[in-house]
């Protein structure tokens, strides 16, 4: 796999970067803070953990918006060589995009459908669904479902990343990271 002619002149702009890491940064943090508090017994502990996963969620759900509007005028131009590679590459992002959208509105759908107050960093929303304790619990296993797959997913987008990085030794990640392959 290498980079070479036109594709190494395939520079990746700042904005798609930093959607990249701020969303990844989103992710890592709403997971901490959702499986601290979901130990804690303490309410007033307990809250504005959930609170932070909340509006990070809804962010994550703000910026895969941004990020489809912007591959929309800016696509991302591959590395990749092998069309296999990329084709299950590509597999992969279509995946996460979808969970990255489907997860918070899941999330904001279960808090709706519990009857209690959704809110973007103190900002209230309305509720999508009217309280259905029943329904709640069922939204509850598909939003825990999906936060583990797209765990995941990410879990092996990263390996892949790395496996670029130091082992074929190619400009995957280092475009990622600072723009150029
Ligand atoms: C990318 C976005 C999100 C991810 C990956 C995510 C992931 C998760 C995960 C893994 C859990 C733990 C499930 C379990 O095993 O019990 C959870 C719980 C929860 N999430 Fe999310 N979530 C996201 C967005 C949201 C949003 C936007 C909301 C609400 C507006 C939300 C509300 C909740 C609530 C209330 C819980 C239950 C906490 C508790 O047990 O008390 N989530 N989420
Ligand atoms: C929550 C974690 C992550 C999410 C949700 C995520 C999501 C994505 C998505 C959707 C893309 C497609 C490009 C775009 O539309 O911006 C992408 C590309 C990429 N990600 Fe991640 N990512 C995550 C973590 C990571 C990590 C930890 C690494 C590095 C170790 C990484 C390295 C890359 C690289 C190198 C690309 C470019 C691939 C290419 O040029 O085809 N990502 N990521």
């Amino acid at each position: 796999m290498s980079v070479s002619g036109d594709l190494a002149a395939a520079p990746l702009h700042p904005l798609t970067r930093a959607i990249h890491w701020f969303t990844v940064l989103a992710i890592v943090v709403l997971f901490i803070a959702v499986l601290v508090g979901a130990d804690l017994e303490d309410p007033a502990q307990k809250k504005p953990l959930i609170a932070v996963h909340q509006s990070l969620g809804l962010s994550v759900l703000l910026l895969n918006g941004l990020r489809l509007l912007w591959r929309w005028r800016m696509p991302l131009r591959s590395l990749i060589a092998d069309p296999l590679k990329r084709r299950i590459g590509h597999a992969n992002h279509l995946l996460v995009y979808t969970l990255l959208a489907a997860q918070p509105l899941l999330g904001w759908l279960y808090v709706s459908a519990r009857g209690r107050e959704v809110a973007l960093w103190g900002l209230p929303l309305p509720a999508l669904i009217a309280k259905d304790r029943e329904l709640a619990e069922q939204v509850h296993d598909w939003h825990a479902l999906g936060g583990w797959l797209l765990l995941a997913l990410v879990g092996l987008h990263a390996a892949a990343a790395l496996y670029h990085h130091y082992v074929l030794r190619d400009g995957v990640l280092r475009r990622m990271l600072t723009g150029r392959p």
